[in-house]
């Protein structure tokens, strides 16, 4: 599509018009850029859809693919996608390669999920994390959903018109999802690199009171910064939520990337369920799946866990979105989700992924990168250019020629997510950041450390 059909704003939600976004807006400058393409210029344009912005992977895999990568090409780096290495690693469970599709598997699954998957997650938190606490989760304090955006969607959808609090920088799928509805009003809250990213509970009541917020969103471990609120600062996190009835809506994808050693003793797995008092009363909703903690991001297997009013609704709006997931897969990740298959795959996670992420961490400090936090959990380092060469000193003109040796990485502006594009023309504070990801295999991250070594080297200051 090449022309932006206006979006229908919210009364209340004053937007500036389209053509100002796009001169801007580094990343509509580079949509535009991709229209201007002579291939585009014979495409069809359709008044009743608008120009979709693609999340930060997408913008990145595209160029890349303009220049030709594709997922099959062993010569490239892909360090952009946030996909962990789904091959064996060793001392994990067997990699699961054969699906049973039985005659009951034709039909629908149940929006909220089959019901022996979510009995299987429900003991699985309570084994793990609820040993012994009086309040214990149920499957009807699970649902399961087809994707991790999925869940997320299906909870965006099933929100009041409140302010909801979200961070600076956080997951890129935030910005559309976050005001995709406009139901509720986001209400964004930086986190400073000099202070390490760091969010503390007290500074969480003061948002909450402030801003008069009914809902925080956060990825916990962050994607991109690494971030980790855990531990006894989690704990005071969700007591604040439940004094000041605030739901915490908890992202937590790499919970079981955990490098922050006082977390990793607990077992390698941080979450908040561990700190919910009464699960049908706390405002504590926690998004997980198989996608990077179980390293099956191809299977669409997730869930949402929450206090059973909270399931209803996340499941009612599922009836409305989805439909539901694949009843197969569902039916197959219950082998997954015991105890022990799950903690030696978390065992397995930490040994090779933790190789990787150190081997990252100097490779990238090497180049002369500045890292604002050395990443407490996920498998990304978030990584500022600043004191490169200063023609690839920003995050975009690093990302365009690290794209000429076939090395991919997303530049740090795509983070900073702006519901509703509201913020105006102001740069980002992350145009300088790229994330890197070490979820490839060690030989591809040695490979993109010595083409980013020699393409620095090569480059005049
Ligand atoms: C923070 C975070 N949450 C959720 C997801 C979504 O996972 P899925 O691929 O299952 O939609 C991702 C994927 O990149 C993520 O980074």
């Amino acid at each position: 599509m090449s022309t932006r059909a206006p979006a229908p704003q919210a009364a209340s939600v004053p937007s500036p018009p389209a053509t100002d976004l796009r001169a801007a807006d580094p990343r509509a400058a580079a949509s535009a850029e991709v229209a201007s393409d002579p291939s585009d210029k014979v495409a069809p344009t359709f008044a009743a859809f608008r120009d979709v912005p693609r999340t930060g992977v997408i913008f990145v895999t595209t160029e890349a693919t303009r220049r030709g990568f594709s997922p099959s090409a062993a010569d490239w780096c892909n360090l952009g996608q946030g996909m962990p290495e789904a091959e064996a690693l060793p001392g994990a469970p067997p990699r699961i390669s054969e699906l049973p599709i039985r005659p009951g598997d034709q039909e629908y699954a149940p929006v909220a999920g089959l019901w022996e998957l979510r009995e299987a997650i429900a003991s699985l938190y309570n084994q793990l994390f609820r040993r012994g606490l009086p309040s214990q989760y149920s499957a009807e304090n699970v649902a399961i959903s087809g994707g991790g955006r999925t869940a997320l969607t299906r909870v965006a959808a099933a929100m009041g018109h409140i302010n909801l609090g979200h961070f600076l920088p956080d997951y890129t799928a935030y910005e559309e999802l976050l005001d995709v509805f406009r139901l509720f009003s986001p209400i964004p809250i930086l986190l400073e690199g000099e202070r390490g990213y760091a969010f503390s509970a007290a500074d969480l009541r003061r948002e909450i009171l402030g801003r008069g917020l009914s809902a925080v969103l956060a990825s916990n471990p962050s994607n991109p910064t690494g971030k980790v609120i855990g531990g006894e600062e989690l704990a005071q996190w969700v007591a604040v939520g439940r004094e000041l009835d605030c739901a915490l809506i908890f992202d937590e994808f790499y919970s079981h990337y955990i490098w922050r050693p006082d977390l990793a003793a607990q077992g390698g797995i941080s979450t908040a369920a561990r700190y919910v008092e009464d699960v049908d009363r706390d405002p504590v909703v926690i998004l997980d799946g198989l996608t990077k903690n179980w390293r099956y991001p191809g299977w669409r297997v997730t869930w949402t866990v929450a206090p059973k009013k909270v399931i209803e609704a996340v499941s009612s709006a599922g009836s409305f979105l989805d439909g539901g997931g694949s009843r197969p897969l569902q039916r197959k990740a219950i082998e997954l989700l015991t105890p022990d298959a799950t903690m030696a795959e978390t065992k397995a996670i930490a040994a090779e992924f933790g190789k990787k992420r150190q081997r990252m961490l100097n490779g990238l400090r090497d180049l002369g990168f500045t890292v604002d936090l050395p990443p407490e959990g996920t498998f990304y380092v978030w990584a500022s250019a600043q004191h490169l060469p200063a023609s690839i000193s920003d995050g975009m003109s690093f990302f365009r020629a690290a794209l000429d040796r076939k090395v991919i990485a997303v530049p740090g502006d795509f983070f900073d997510v702006d519901p509703g594009k509201r913020r105006g023309g102001r740069k980002s504070r992350f145009r300088r950041h790229l994330r890197f990801s070490f979820g490839p295999p060690m030989a591809k991250l040695e490979t993109a450390l010595t083409r980013l070594s020699e393409m620095i080297s090569e480059t005049s200051a």
